[in-house]
């Protein structure tokens, strides 16, 4: 089989290494890739944003199969495109992408289906969104209706950090995705990202993680799009994860059905538990980057056979095999992410580290500059281990990150602190 998958991250570097794996795989094509990738794949630089261009892309190199790895190209209907052309593809129709690309449809769709979320109240109008924080109060939540690269959501503590949220989001910060914007109640507990697939009908889960948002060890500082993740989280119980399902995840995947925008792909449901309650924070209609990185290492070659099925509407005969471990990844970004940061700096060590399948350095923004592996983005690697316990991936993580020469990168130390004795 001839596979092609979009995207140039840590997310579509994990899926690559894996599919790999599959002895089904024949050609492997990752576009646009990046300098990781470029080790385990071809790279072709097709703008993954025109849907014609990935249909004549494929045509001319005999593609079987196309997974779609980002959301944005997702939202655009690129899935959409290559599916009308005959194409076999995974990911989710721009309308069915909607419960990413619109934080007020999701919540109309957890409203319809009584579905456990933050209360919330929807604006167009900033004078409207400022009179209902002032009589809410802090803290509050501030959110983007629209796909903003995962910055569009504000936690303020104090009532000056909302009014501003909303100044910058509804004045132009996002372009038209802060047009309208959602103000949600706060809340409070542990999160955790939990993965499922959907064929339109059936839903399999394949795995939990939790990640570490903020920048700064002890989870402080502003977010980011993660900066670690371990699976599977010990907070997703069996019964915190039956609830999940029940309340959330099957009457969501019925309402869009039953809208005639059946949902197939991978459902990245985030969640905020607390006291054994699970409520939705959001949903993502695709992979998260890092907590992909974890979840491929574990789930290695039989990934292939999941997406494909899942394509396919054949889910309901597919099982998921698990060994009973754990995986790890700390994310090495550049100096001043997620603010200002310098591209272009050399990293060395990386040809050094053990690459098997308890080891992985996968690339998230790297470039290749006169045989040198460069920086080329804010998340630069995601370094990745996988061992009996959580203890052995962390310890085995850590060992690859002191074995890498970057001054000009960092890490947090504490990547997960919450499950480690
Ligand atoms: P999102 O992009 O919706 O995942 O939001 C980014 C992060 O903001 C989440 O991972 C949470 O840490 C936080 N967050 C979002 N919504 C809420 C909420 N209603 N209450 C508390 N924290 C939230
Ligand atoms: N790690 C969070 C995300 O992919 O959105």
């Amino acid at each position: 089989m001839n596979i092609l998958i979009l995207g140039s991250g840590g997310r579509e570097h994990a899926l690559a290494w894996a599919i790999k794996q599959n002895p089904k795989c024949d050609r492997l094509i990752v576009a646009p890739g990046n300098a990781g990738i470029a080790d385990l794949a071809e790279c072709a630089q097709i703008d993954i944003m025109d849907g014609a261009a990935v249909v004549d892309f494929a045509a001319q190199n005999a593609i079987d199969f196309i997974i779609v790895g980002p959301e944005a190209p997702l939202a655009a209907g690129v899935a959409d495109t290559c599916r009308a052309a005959g194409l076999s593809v995974f990911g989710p129709s721009a309308a069915a992408a909607r419960l990413e690309s619109s934080k007020s449809f999701t919540k109309a769709i957890c409203d319809a289906c009584d579905a456990p979320t933050a209360a919330y109240a929807h604006f167009t109008h900033p004078d409207d969104a400022r009179d209902y924080i002032k009589t809410q109060g802090v803290p509050i939540v501030i959110k983007a209706d629209g796909l903003a690269a995962g910055k569009g959501v504000v936690v303020a503590m104090t009532l000056q950090e909302a009014l501003a949220a909303i100044d910058d989001m509804m004045g132009g910060q996002f372009g038209d995705a802060g047009a309208e914007v959602v103000v949600e109640e706060f809340m409070d507990g542990e999160e955790a990202s939990f993965f499922v697939l959907c064929d339109g009908q059936t839903v399999l889960p394949i795995g939990t993680a939790q990640d570490h948002k903020r920048v700064g060890e002890g989870d402080t500082g502003p977010n980011t799009g993660g900066m670690g993740a371990y699976s599977p989280a010990p907070v997703m119980t069996d019964a915190v994860t039956q609830k999940a399902l029940d309340q959330i995840v099957r009457p969501t995947m019925a309402a869009m059905a039953a809208r005639g925008t059946p949902f197939t792909g991978v459902l990245f449901v985030g969640l905020m538990i607390k006291d054994g309650e699970p409520r939705l924070v959001e949903f993502n209609v695709r992979f998260g980057d890092p907590e992909c990185q974890g979840l491929m290492m574990r789930l290695g070659g039989q990934v292939l056979d999941l997406l494909q099925a899942c394509a396919e509407g054949r889910l309901a005969d597919q099982r998921v095999h698990w060994a009973d471990d754990h995986a790890l990844t700390v994310v090495m970004a550049a100096n001043g992410y997620p603010g200002n940061y310098a591209k272009g700096t050399a990293i060395h060590g990386l040809s050094d580290l053990p690459e098997d399948s308890f080891h992985m350095a996968f690339h998230a923004g790297t470039a290749e500059s006169d045989g040198q592996i460069v920086a080329n983005g804010g998340r630069v690697l995601g370094i990745t281990a996988r061992g009996a316990s959580l203890a052995e991936a962390h310890a085995r993580a850590y060992a690859m990150v002191d074995a890498i020469d970057w001054p000009e990168g960092f890490c947090r130390r504490d990547i997960g602190w919450r499950a480690l004795p």
